[in-house]
């Protein structure tokens, strides 16, 4: 056979190939919901769909900060090029205002649009299809009963051929595995549930397992660290970093305060997710500590020792509360290693750092912390140029922006002896550029005023009747 008919027989088997994925997973349009269709939804049943949506965080990416909640717009940029989220507000024309249940439920398990076109899956419905009938079904009374928004959706920003949606019939056919998980009768009803809420609707995986090439979750390393929005989401498996191994009751604290004592705040995208989480009731923060804590597994004899001995040395079983103000004299700590981030350290950061000093200025000890053990510095590049805002009108951890008053080459040293100090981990490379592209925006790391924390609001936008 010569070059040119191999090259046009591999050509019709792709064409072939493509074209089966496509027969497989090929999806009707559904008709649309009549004008005149009176839905009644029981307020209860609202009200449980309105907290499902706070896990789901959905209005995180269907609402552009400030703007119309639910109206979309919002873009998200992906490895790939940018997606715009779309309406999902119950408006006929622009939203999903004749969108069936059916069809609503069809998108969320499979990422099938109402016309049959497929979703991609910056939509994280490789998670949502794990959401059962019924979830689904409060989720739709809750955002039909929202106000209609006439919003036009935006053009996404894709390379050729990836504007052309049935490829994603391929994708899906990979990577999709349908439907809720069945019950494991050999684990308990929280681990169960918390299972259920993690691996679906919170969609914990879809920041915190790292991705492959075609933007896969990848699950054989299932919540062994991601990334989300230029934020490094750290491993919450056995894989964690963490100085002091998360058990379930730090979890749980953590989950439901944004905060915990040998941890730290949670930050970026993660203060959101908490923010959310405020809606659920204890039970199932609860369960879904429970569920990590297994997914992490015990740790080994000697990180659960160092634990310990953290613990003794920081922990103050709870006692440590949030204080208007105090002072803590560090003057006594000087180490004098001669490294050259040594003396900015010092200066511009162990006076909240160490010494135990209360919130909302003190910081975590270093000594407890994750980012200076993670592989990537970026948080740590990101919270000491950008600063901690303070949360709206609620007493919350500050701490300044140094973006101003530290260059790249010192901020490069900082780290460096950040690292080699607090750490057992290697080195970290090239930071003076690192540094360089998070200020100038190269690197692009979403940081929202307010700590970013965008609480999902009870009643967003509801119809009044
Ligand atoms: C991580 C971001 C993200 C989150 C969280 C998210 N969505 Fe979306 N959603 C998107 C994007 C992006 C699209 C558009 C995908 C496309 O154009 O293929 C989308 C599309 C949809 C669609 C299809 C709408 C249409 O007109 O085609 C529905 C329905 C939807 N989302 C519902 C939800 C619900 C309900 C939640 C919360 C449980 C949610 N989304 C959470 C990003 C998100
Ligand atoms: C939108 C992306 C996103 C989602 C969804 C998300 N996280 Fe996170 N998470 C992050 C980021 C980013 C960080 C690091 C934040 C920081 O530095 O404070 C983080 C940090 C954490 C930490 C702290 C880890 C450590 O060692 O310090 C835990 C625990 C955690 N997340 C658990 C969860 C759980 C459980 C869920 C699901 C309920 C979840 N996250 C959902 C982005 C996310
Ligand atoms: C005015 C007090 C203050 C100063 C000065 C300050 N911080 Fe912070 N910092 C905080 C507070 C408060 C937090 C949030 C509390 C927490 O995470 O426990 C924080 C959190 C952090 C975090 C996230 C915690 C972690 O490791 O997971 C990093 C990284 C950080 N600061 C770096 C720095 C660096 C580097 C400097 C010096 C250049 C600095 N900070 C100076 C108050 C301060």
């Amino acid at each position: 056979m010569n070059a040119r008919r191999l090259l046009l027989s591999l050509l019709a088997l792709c064409l072939l190939l493509g074209a089966a994925a496509y027969a497989v997973a090929w999806q009707p349009s559904l008709a649309v919901l009549a004008e005149n269709e009176q839905q009644d939804f029981p307020p209860d049943v609202v009200a449980r769909g309105a907290q499902l949506a706070a896990v789901g965080n959905c209005i995180a990416c269907h609402t552009v900060p400030g703007e119309r909640a639910f109206a979309g717009g919002l873009a998200l940029p992906t490895p790939f090029g940018t997606i715009h989220s779309t309406n999902i507000t119950p408006d006929r024309e622009t939203g999903i205002g004749a969108w069936t249940q059916e069809a609503f439920r069809r998108a969320m398990r499979q990422g099938v649009d109402r016309e049959g076109n497929y979703l991609y899956p910056a939509f994280p419905y490789d998670h949502y299809t794990r959401v059962t009938d019924e979830d689904n079904h409060a989720l739709y009374a809750f955002l039909m009963t929202r106000q209609p928004v006439r919003a036009e959706g935006k053009p996404n920003d894709l390379p050729f051929p990836l504007g052309f949606r049935p490829l994603l019939a391929g994708w899906k056919l990979l990577f999709l595995e349908e439907g809720p998980h069945p019950v494991d009768e050999a684990r308990g009803e929280a681990w169960n549930r918390g299972r259920y809420l993690v691996e679906g609707l919170a969609h914990c995986g879809a920041c915190h397992t790292p991705r492959n090439a075609l933007g896969a979750v990848d699950r054989s390393r299932n919540l062994g660290g991601g990334e989300a929005e230029g934020w490094q989401a750290y491993a919450i498996n056995a894989d964690s970093q963490a100085p002091v191994p998360w058990d379930e009751d730090s979890l749980a604290f953590y989950l439901r305060n944004g905060w915990h004592e040998l941890h730290g705040v949670s930050r970026g995208p993660m203060a959101e997710v908490t923010g959310n989480l405020g809606l659920l009731p204890d039970e199932d923060i609860r369960a879904m500590a429970a569920y990590v804590a297994s997914v992490m597994g015990e740790p080994s004899a000697e990180r659960r020792e160092r634990g310990e001995r953290l613990k003794e040395r920081f922990g103050t079983g709870g006692r440590l509360v949030q204080a208007s103000d105090s002072q803590t004299d560090v003057s006594g700590q000087a180490r004098g290693t001669g490294h050259p981030g040594e003396a900015l350290y010092r200066s511009a950061c162990a006076n909240c750092h160490e010494g135990g000093r209360p919130q909302p200025y003190g910081g975590l000890d270093f000594t407890l912390s994750t980012a200076v053990n993670a592989p990537d510095p970026q948080n740590i590049i990101t919270v000491t140029l950008f600063g901690l805002p303070p949360a709206d009108g609620e007493a919350s951890a500050i701490m300044p922006a140094f973006a101003n008053t530290l260059g790249d080459a010192q901020m490069a040293d900082l780290l460096a002896y950040m690292r080699e100090r607090f750490s057992g981990g290697p080195p970290w490379q090239d930071l003076a550029r690192q540094v360089r592209e998070t200020r100038d925006g190269t690197r692009h790391v979403a940081v929202r005023p307010a700590d970013g924390i965008e609480r999902a609001p009870r009643n967003v936008g509801a119809k009044e009747d």
